[in-house]
């Protein structure tokens, strides 16, 4: 199992270039189920999660096609991904694959839209909270599914096709949302949902469905509209710079301070993290490039912050923002109300040093002068990356194990962190 081994104490200096969206690029390639036309996806991030939801895709009989590199293509540009669903060969999707990766549950939109069918695992993925899907499966009854629980497996059934229907989500969940789009734009009629999520990453898969044919208003707001369509297409669609990667590596340059350039980040897509960033003492400038993160002389400022939904303050940046907050001059807190059980950093980050206590659903960090290097585990995708960011900034060497956590959802990050000057070497194991 590889390991990043880190010397920190450097500033980061330099560009760091933003991939697409790891959130956007999944439901984008699950959205290729609707349609036997080519869907070609561009500014692909390369990321483990991407490649294991290809080979789940390719078992429901997706053909796939990835563009060879192109003249002034850098190792960090986008890859361009052709889809084609031409016909759907299997409606299962296993245990094996699905328990690997929560998102591919989603698929159980598609192939109930277009097959009036689908079997499809309980989800698994990163371990946090108990992550349940009883509000994917309500938008699907509401379009006029039957759903059965088998055996660890949703059985999905709608032999007459979907209805158009009235969808009200007690609560903002970005799955469910994607799930009652994807269900209704091939459903008979129309769809209303209501407290729909606003995440930008909804609103790049209704802007790339409404390429192929589908009928959607709304998406980015509460309130979404689908008028059913009889048969989708194919359509070309770029996916959305990634906020989390964006926030990440605006957080670790705050941590070490320095100046990086965010090339290619789209502030609107982050406001709320980039005010909190701002607060603890960063200089953030947006310009026709990016957004640009100093911090020089200075000190971090303790800044409280809560998880929302967007547009609040995104629950995927919450760990990286505590490692900030870990070397503050005060105490922060750090209230998470979209997931329970997103602490497991928690005891990691204080084997560097730092002080944290829980009190419930909320963190207090108290803010102390210097980290100290040392041998850490990473437990699940945004927790690992907090990991790095403390060990940017502590004194002497730091190891971070089971970094295939990382891979799932940061590109090159050794690379990307290289090129500003940090101190970064990926160790793999023989076997
Ligand atoms: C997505 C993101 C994830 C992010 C999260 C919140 C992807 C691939 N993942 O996850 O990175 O952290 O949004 O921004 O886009 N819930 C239920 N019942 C359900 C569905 C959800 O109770 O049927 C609860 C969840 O347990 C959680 C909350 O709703 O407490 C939000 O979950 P949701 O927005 O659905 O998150 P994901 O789509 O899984």
């Amino acid at each position: 199992m590889d390991r990043i081994r880190i010397v920190g104490g450097n500033e980061l200096r330099g560009t760091i270039p933003i991939s697409g969206a790891k959130n956007a690029a999944l439901p984008l390639m699950i959205a290729s189920l609707l349609t036997p036309d080519t869907l070609t996806l561009e500014n692909m991030p390369r990321l483990a999660d991407v490649r294991l939801l290809m080979r789940i895709l390719t078992n429901h009989g997706v053909d796939y096609a990835i563009d060879g590199k192109r003249p002034g293509d850098m190792p960090t540009s986008g890859q361009t991904l052709h889809l084609t669903a031409r016909n759907i060969v299997d409606t299962t999707a296993p245990y094996e694959l699905v328990s690997r990766m929560r998102a591919s549950f989603w698929v159980i939109a598609p192939l109930i839209a277009r097959m009036g069918e689908a079997k499809v695992s309980l989800p698994g993925g990163c371990a946090i909270g108990t992550r349940p899907v009883d509000l994917l499966l309500m938008a699907l009854e509401k379009l006029g599914a039957s759903i059965d629980i088998e055996g660890g497996y949703v059985i999905a059934r709608a032999k007459g096709g979907l209805r158009g229907a009235e969808i009200n989500f007690p609560m903002v969940t970005v799955s469910g949302t994607h799930t009652a789009l994807m269900g209704a734009v091939m459903a008979k009629g129309h769809t209303l949902i209501r407290n729909a999520a606003r995440e930008p990453e909804i609103a790049d898969l209704a802007k790339c469905l409404n390429a192929i044919g589908a009928k959607i208003k709304g998406a980015g707001t509460s309130e979404i509209e689908v008028e059913g369509v009889s048969g989708l297409s194919g359509a070309r669609h770029e996916v959305l710079p990634d906020r989390i990667e964006t926030g990440t590596y605006a957080i670790a340059a705050a941590m070490t301070g320095g100046d990086v350039m965010l090339e290619k980040a789209r502030p609107e897509l982050l406001q709320a993290g980039l005010d909190v960033i701002e607060k603890a003492g960063a200089k953030v400038t947006v310009t026709n490039e990016g957004i640009r993160i100093q911090r020089n002389g200075a000190g971090i400022s303790p800044v409280d912050v809560e998880t929302e939904p967007f547009p609040g303050f995104p629950t995927d940046l919450q760990a990286q923002f505590m490692a900030l907050m870990t070397m503050a001059k005060g105490t922060s807190r750090i209230t998470e109300t979209i997931f329970e059980n997103r602490f497991m950093h928690v005891a990691e980050l204080s084997r560097f040093g730092a002080h944290i206590r829980l009190e419930e659903d909320t963190a207090i960090v108290e803010g102390v002068s210097k980290l100290k290097g040392a041998p850490v585990m990473a437990t699940d995708l945004r927790a690992s990356v907090s990991l790095v960011i403390a060990a940017l900034a502590a004194e002497g060497e730091s190891t971070i194990h089971r970094v295939y956590h990382l891979d799932r959802g940061f590109e090159q990050l050794e690379q990307k962190l290289g090129a500003c000057g940090a101190i970064v070497e990926r160790i793999s194991d023989p076997g």
